[in-house]
């Protein structure tokens, strides 16, 4: 069964399944995203199905297949790229490979407008990615949009409700792309879907899952779990929630006053917060690997977790479940994204976690929506603003900004003449620095070093920088990312230290993330910028002298990024105030994209 009155997203593995739900979900639908192979039988309830895009060819041995039966249901159908493919093949149309592969935006012409093209007048821009193409269309098909380079742009049964595209309306690079969902989402006549709407049926929903039982929450300090334990507390009353919040030591400053703070100015005193910083800071002791680091945290938190639920009596047989704040995307793995949610998913469906789930054992009240949905009801809750609009902050925190290093590890290259050719391609004063750092290519990792730059003020030009920071890590192998050096024009002597994860170190970062944070405030730029990680490395100029690392984040969703151009008065302010602080000795700015850099260092 699907959520009644839904639009069931079929996700034959394209990229794009997750931009189809929000979209659907932005025209006042609620949305689900399935499996392509779920049987009819299993889709029951649904308003209307959107087909995806994929990878494949409809031909291709084990090429992703829906259910042929949903094509007779009388529910509206629409298919997007693959998608399309897929009814015309089913339907008896004829799909062939397509000799080049398009890429980007084309201009159609409607030349059957109305339906679902209403908006579009007598053409517009529309952006494709395909290979393969609708060569003949199935009986009862009208053809409704044509492009020079693809034919059958798009086309439809009216009388059957069926469509299909083959370009994407979901991307912003299509005009009208949302007024074409939105006339699709209506012709399905959905049951009507708001956060508002959300907030108000969840409470009925819950306490039946709940059944009586009392739940134990985990609050990690981020949006999602100050959200679902609030909404907890506001359904069950707080008598039946209990939450937690382990201090890892790797938080940002105030951060967990200001979360007390909120719940208790709504009464809600039943958060529990267990300092295990000191055990933190022991199990890492040494440790510089940042998959170690990472391993370490995880496990430390869960041990912390148990400890305490033995503590308190928080037992399944005495009537208590696990409180969890995971999101749509934590919870689907859906076939362009599978990888990337990787990270997350882990965090909440470690195997003990699997476990409980089995068993009934676990509510997940925000499993159902969209990050900026969870913040939306979070402000009809009542939280404060900026709680609600906080950036994302990582699971392990600082810990992922903290550098870590036993010996200084400088990039070499195999040959004075291959030396000779980086200094040429850097082409302006440059130092590499003595640590590496974790960046993406392709599908895999890398770590990598980070070259440094030196420039006066007056020749720091964004369309330079941005032009270095590109070339460089693209043409030399021993580069991920590119620094600009604020806070010197000229190259220094680097002293190493070697560097784990301490309280020291920790606080010391604390101390600069909250300057940077408070700089980015008075400028007006906190909800300009997705991220704003501030990263300590183990270096300086003279024995213990630390240097940081700004690197501000324009994204939409995490999965690639860009540099966030700070103006430079706010560049100053953030430098002259770091440099301020005793122990920080040099300050870095990065310019990388993602990829070939990650947003976090590690
Ligand atoms: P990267 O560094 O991979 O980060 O470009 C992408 C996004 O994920 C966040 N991130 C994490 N979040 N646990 C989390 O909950 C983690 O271990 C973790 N590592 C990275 C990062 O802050 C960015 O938003």
């Amino acid at each position: 069964m699907v959520h009644p009155g839904s639009i069931v997203i079929l996700d034959f593995g394209g990229q794009y399944a997750h931009l189809i739900a929000r979209r659907v979900r932005e025209a006042g639908a609620y949305s689900e995203i399935r499996p392509p192979e779920t049987p009819v039988s299993e889709l029951h309830g649904a308003a209307g199905f959107i087909l995806s895009g994929g990878p494949q060819s409809v031909y291709d041995e084990g090429s992703p297949q829906a259910d042929p039966r949903i094509l007779q249901l009388g529910i509206p159908v629409l298919g997007l790229c693959y998608g399309l493919h897929w009814i015309t093949h089913v339907l008896g149309g004829e799909v062939k490979s397509g000799k080049v592969k398009e890429y980007g935006r084309m201009p159609i012409r409607i030349v059957h407008g109305g339906g679902i093209l209403r908006d579009c007048g007598e053409g517009c821009t529309v952006w494709m990615s395909h290979g393969d193409e609708a060569v003949k269309l199935p009986d009862g098909f009208t053809l409704m949009a044509t492009s020079d380079s693809c034919k059958n742009a798009a086309f439809g049964d009216e009388s059957r409700h069926l469509y299909a595209l083959q370009f994407h309306p979901e991307v912003t690079h299509t005009e009208h792309g949302r007024d074409i969902l939105r006339t699709f989402v209506e012709l399905c006549k959905p049951a009507p879907w708001s956060v508002e709407n959300f907030a108000a049926r969840i409470g009925a929903q819950m306490r039946e899952e709940v059944d009586g039982r009392k739940v134990f929450m985990l609050v990690s300090g981020g949006v999602d779990s100050t959200v679902a334990f609030t909404l907890l507390n506001r359904e069950l009353g707080p008598e039946r929630v209990f939450g937690l919040l382990v201090d890892t030591g790797l938080m940002r400053k105030n951060e967990i006053g200001a979360i007390r703070k909120a719940l208790h100015e709504f009464g809600y005193d039943n958060l529990h917060v267990e300092d295990a910083s000191d055990e933190f800071f022991r199990n890492l002791e040494g440790v510089t690997e940042p998959e170690a680091k990472r391993k370490i945290i995880g496990d430390t938190f869960l041990a912390v977790q148990r400890r305490v639920s033995e503590k308190m009596g928080l037992h399944a047989e005495d009537g208590w479940m696990l409180g969890q704040g995971t999101i749509y995307p934590d919870t689907i793995e859906t076939g362009g994204t599978k990888h990337a949610d990787q990270i997350k998913t882990h965090h909440n469906r470690v195997p003990a976690v699997q476990e409980l789930i089995e068993k009934g054992l676990v509510l997940e009240p925000l499993k159902d929506l969209y990050k900026d949905e969870v913040r939306r009801l979070g402000e009809e809750l009542g939280l404060p603003h900026e709680l609600v609009w906080r950036h994302p902050f990582p699971g392990p925190g600082l810990g992922v900004r903290i550098l870590c290093a036993k010996a200084p590890d400088i990039a070499t290259f195999a040959s004075p003449a291959d030396e000779a050719h980086a200094k040429v391609v850097v082409g302006v004063p440059h130092m590499g620095l003595p640590v590496r750092s974790v960046g993406v290519q392709g599908d895999g990792r890398t770590y990598r070093h980070a070259v440094a730059v030196f420039l006066p003020e007056p020749e720091r030009d964004p369309a330079k920088l941005h032009e270095l920071a590109t070339r460089v890590p693209n043409a030399l192998k021993a580069y991920n990312r590119v620094l600009l050096c604020l806070s010197h024009d000229d190259r220094f002597d680097v002293v190493f230290t070697p560097g784990f994860l301490t309280r020291e170190r920790a606080d010391l970062l604390r101390e600069a993330d909250a300057v940077v944070d408070e700089v980015m405030r008075e400028a007006g730029l906190y909800e300009k910028i997705w991220q704003f990680p501030v990263v300590l490395l183990p270096f300086g100029m003279i024995e213990g002298g630390q240097s940081v690392v700004l690197r501000p984040i324009s994204s939409t969703d995490a999965m690639t990024a860009d540099a966030f151009l700070l103006p430079p008065e706010v560049l100053t302010a953030m430098t002259d105030r770091l440099m301020a602080l005793p122990g920080i000795e040099a300050v870095f700015l990065d310019l990388t994209s993602k990829p070939p850099a990650t947003i976090e260092w590690e």
